[in-house]
């Protein structure tokens, strides 16, 4: 396994989960994090590392390439999970995910190539690249087909990560996951968002019919995948991460609302999202097949498990719940925050 790492996004949502996870598990891994603490991050995700001599923190931008020049020939091994990753803010501010999706993928790459040719990069991507998926599950050879800003610049990103692969010989390896939940996600997202406003007591806001189907996978099992295409991942290939929990938009807030004991009349149905694409879904069989990787937990205990470290955890998510990043329809607020 790869003992010098660097991660990118490691405040975030699955960066932070991914950090803890590696440092859990490899005594010997030596981590370094770069983050530019932008709207996903927050320092607090990792406060438990701060004492442990394996890890270092260091703010910064994935765009800059004197920093990454420096950085990427100290390490053996990348984990590119740096992004700006809400999909109703890439409506509103699209170049900023232009900038920080594509872009900074292609300054990582640039910094690769001229300086530590040998490392192993994962690039961590979505299942959003691929479009929406009317009926069947894609694999890793369907094409890109992104729907909105935020898709449309993460798949620009992997096809940089490819061309890499394949013009300087680069060792990279992409994955697509599917919709992550789990501790530490930002209350902008669906599931945070649910939970939160109905503790509040707040009208519960779902898009549309709330028919959209999103394919759901608890954070703990995509680190898990991560670390594996990190150590089995063979380069220029994508890999697939799913679960196989494809739920219904109403049928989340329905099970969140019991689990919280709180009415169902809080959920209200507001104006779709433009470009929403109806239904995601992957075939993960190579990840499974190729490297022995498996989903280990169950949804449904899952989201249990996710209500309950929001419950007891209000301090965390207090500081990120205004209005805004709350807000029923975000996309119809006008520039960024
Ligand atoms: N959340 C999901 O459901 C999901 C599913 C599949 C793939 N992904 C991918 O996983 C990655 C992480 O998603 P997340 O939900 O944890 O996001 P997040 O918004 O919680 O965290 C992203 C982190 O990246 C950092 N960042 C952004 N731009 C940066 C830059 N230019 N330089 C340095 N740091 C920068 C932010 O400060 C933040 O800490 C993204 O690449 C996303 O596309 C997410």
């Amino acid at each position: 396994m790869y003992m010098k790492l660097l991660v990118t996004g490691g405040l975030g949502f699955i960066g932070s989960n991914f950090c803890r996870y590696m440092l859990a598990k490899y005594p010997n891994c030596e981590l370094t994090n770069i983050d530019k603490i932008g709207i996903g991050a927050n320092p607090a995700n990792l406060l438990d590392l701060e004492n442990d001599d394996r890890y270092t923190f260091i703010k910064g931008d994935i765009c800059n390439p004197l920093l990454l020049n420096k950085v990427v020939n100290q390490v053996d091994a990348i984990v590119n999970i740096a992004a700006e990753t809400h999909v109703d803010r890439s409506i509103v501010d699209p170049n900023t995910f232009l900038q920080n999706n594509t872009i900074g993928t292609f300054t990582l790459l640039e910094a690769i190539r001229r300086h530590n040719h040998k490392v192993k990069l994962v690039q961590v991507s979505t299942d959003e690249v691929y479009g929406q998926a009317l009926e069947g599950s894609f694999t890793e050879n369907a094409p890109p087909n992104p729907s909105n800003p935020y898709s449309a610049s993460k798949a620009a990103g992997d096809m940089f990560v490819l061309a890499y692969y394949k013009t300087y010989g680069i060792k990279a390896s992409i994955t697509r996951c599917t919709n992550n939940f789990g501790p530490y996600q930002l209350p902008e997202k669906l599931i945070p968002k649910i939970i939160i406003r109905a503790l509040k007591n707040l009208p519960i806001p779902i898009y549309g019919k709330g028919t959209n189907i999103r394919d759901w996978i608890y954070v703990q099992d995509h680190c898990a995948a991560i670390a594996t295409i990190l150590e089995k991942g063979i380069p220029g290939e994508i890999y697939n991460i799913s679960a196989g929990n494809e739920e219904q938009n109403i049928e989340i807030a329905n099970k969140i609302l019991k689990l919280l004991r709180k009415p169902e009349n809080l959920i209200t149905f507001v104006e779709d999202r433009p470009g929403h694409d109806l239904r995601y879904s992957l075939d993960s069989t190579k990840i499974q097949s190729q490297t022995g990787w498996k989903p280990k937990f169950s949804f449904n205990e899952s989201l249990e498990l996710t209500v309950k470290w929001y419950v007891e955890n209000e301090h965390w998510w207090k500081p990120f719940a205004t209005e805004s990043i709350l807000h029923p329809t975000p996309w119809k607020l006008s520039g960024s925050r």
